[in-house]
């Protein structure tokens, strides 16, 4: 029988169900794989319509979701995307030319044409740029030693400057970050993850573990940067050559809330390309945790205080930026666990920590410093990363996992208790916090078991296969560094995948090297306690990757042939 819930209660279930199918519904999500060479539209207009919700001042151009807002007074989301939609599918039917949508919108919505058509001149600039493809006349221009013009590297609905593609792409000056949109955005993620962080726990995290990486901080100019400075509460200071080589305290009465502690883990992109955001970040440190502020508004001060009670020299205990040794990259986390290569969990963090533990900032150039490390990230309440891509989410690459997973494990052994996790969604136009459980699902629910998302996968042949295959060894990596993936997700994968005779067959036919390793893998799950399904499904599955082994094996010795 159903649990008697009050009619209130019923109503904001029901309201929370809509929001999340709504949620999934909206997401952007990537249809295949790129192709060398080829344009791709299979989804145009869904593409114009994220990158017409962003206001980008920096070109005078509003967001129209923000303009039928203004025009029609408060109003359900839906009801303005809706309108966004008609009028963005009205522009694409006329070939590019606005004026059935700007006249559309100013009937409908009072939107004024002269800010309507800004925004269209962006989307028509990004629909052609779409519509071009000059990846491999570059490539071959390239061979032949001409000029490839430059462009920016970015996300494309972050930064439409980015297409045509098959240009030089370009990183960022490293002295220009944070940009300012990246801390004015920064300013909202940081309020959502603490807001977020006090609704669920009552209180503030002490110190957040947090991943920084190279390409996410040249795609956003810094997003990552800016969120970790405005944590301590210190914002970045520009010297007479415009460059950002210091901080300012933000005093405490305008941050309104404790400067958190940081515990940063920066990957070896991110060292080699930005060492001078890392000399700011760990200035930062120093200068908040020298500041003369009660404990209970500075826990940097206070957790350094209290190391040098026992015993540590302030240089020591204030070291908060993390990365691999010079030269060295990534923390083998990701091959570890998809080779099996583990028996504890505890061997992931400490390989973690192993690779991780290489102290930068104040001239240290990667000191190893294991136990600073360890130290630090034993005060770790909660670790987070930002997302800032449609592209790659944390199923789509084993570098999540391995970064903000081995983080977590790592953190989990040494403080005693699995740390809260969370990602940033920037993405969107108001920027979301969602724990990683929440994330795991709704990548498999947009992604892994979407029929749109592996259909067009399996358009690829054997590297769909391989693709999905992937998607399932990085939902496990959750598992196994985080425990943040519900059964269900392997019930619905194996059921989908394996234990579907007809999507079996053609996996098989098309790839039966990945389609061994999923079925291998989901036995794994259940072999690592990640996952208890019934006997017989055991069986099933026991039984297809004999089928597959000899499938194989016949292949090899020429057998089938
Ligand atoms: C980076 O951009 O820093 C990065 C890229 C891939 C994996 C890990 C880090
Ligand atoms: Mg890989």
């Amino acid at each position: 029988m159903l649990p008697e819930i009050s009619a209130e209660e019923r109503d904001s279930y029901v309201f929370r169900l809509y929001e999340q199918l709504l949620e999934m519904e909206q997401r952007l999500i990537p249809i295949g794989l790129h192709v060398f060479g080829e344009v791709d539209q299979s989804d145009a207009a869904g593409m114009l319509q994220a990158i017409a919700a962003f206001d980008r001042p920096e070109i005078g151009v509003r967001s129209l979701p923000g303009l039928i807002a203004e025009g029609l007074g408060p109003r359900e989301r839906e009801e303005l995307e809706a309108l966004v939609r008609e009028a963005i599918e009205l522009f694409v039917a006329d070939g590019l030319v606005p004026d059935h949508a700007a006249e559309f919108l100013a009937r409908t919505a009072n939107v004024a044409e002269q800010e309507s058509r800004k925004v269209f001149a962006l989307l028509g600039r990004v629909a052609d740029g779409l519509s071009r493809n000059q990846e491999v006349d570059a490539l071959i221009r390239a061979l032949r030693g001409e000029y490839i013009e430059p462009g920016p590297g970015a996300d494309i609905v972050q930064n439409p400057e980015i297409l045509p593609t098959g240009r030089n792409t370009h990183a960022v000056n490293p002295y220009s970050i944070p940009s300012l949109g990246a801390i004015r955005k920064g300013e909202a993620v940081v309020a959502a993850l603490l807001r977020r962080s006090l609704a669920e726990r009552g209180r503030y995290p002490e110190t957040i573990g947090m991943v920084l990486w190279g390409m996410d901080n040249i795609k956003t100019q810094g997003e990552g940067v800016a969120q970790a400075l405005l944590l301590m509460g210190v914002e970045p200071r520009r010297d007479a050559l415009n460059r950002v080589t210091d901080v300012n305290v933000i005093p405490l009465e305008r941050l309104g809330r404790p400067r958190i502690d940081l515990v940063l883990t920066v990957s070896g992109i991110f060292r080699d390309l930005f060492g001078t955001s890392v000399e700011v970040l760990d200035k930062a440190a120093r200068r908040v945790a020298a500041l003369d502020e009660p404990d209970e508004l500075n826990f940097i001060r206070k957790h350094v205080r209290h190391e040098q009670l026992a015993g540590a020299s302030f240089e020591d205990s204030a070291t908060r930026v993390f990365s691999n040794a010079p030269g060295n990259y990534g923390t083998n986390v990701n091959f570890m666990v998809s080779d099996g290569q583990w028996q504890r969990a505890e061997e992931i963090g400490d390989l973690f920590i192993k690779r991780k533990c290489f102290a930068f900032g104040r001239g240290l150039d990667g000191s190893r410093s294991r136990e600073l490390m360890e130290q630090a990230l034993s005060r770790v309440d909660l670790t987070y990363q930002n997302i800032d891509s449609a592209e790659v989410g944390i199923t789509d690459v084993d570098h999540y996992f391995e970064y903000l997973g081995g983080m977590t494990q790592a953190v989990e052994v040494r403080s005693g208790r699995r740390p809260d996790v969370y990602l940033s969604d920037t993405l969107l136009a108001e920027p979301r916090i969602r724990s990683l459980s929440e994330m795991v699902r709704l990548e498999t629910r947009t992604k892994t078991l979407n029929p749109k998302w592996y259909e067009g996968m399996l358009k690829h042949g054997f590297s769909g296969v391989a693709e999905i295959e992937h998607h399932v060894t990085n939902t496990f990596g959750w598992s196994a560094t985080t425990g943040a993936v519900d059964e269900w997700i392997y019930d619905e994968i194996a059921g989908r995948y394996i234990l579907d005779s007809a999507m079996l067959q053609r996996l098989r036919s098309i790839n039966p090297y990945a389609t061994r390793s999923l079925a291998a893998r989901l036995i794994e799950a259940n072999g690592r306690g990640f996952w208890a399904p019934d006997a017989e499904v055991m069986d099933q599955l026991h039984g297809v990757l004999g089928g597959l082994e000899d499938q194989i094996e016949h292949a090899g010795t020429g057998a089938n042939q």
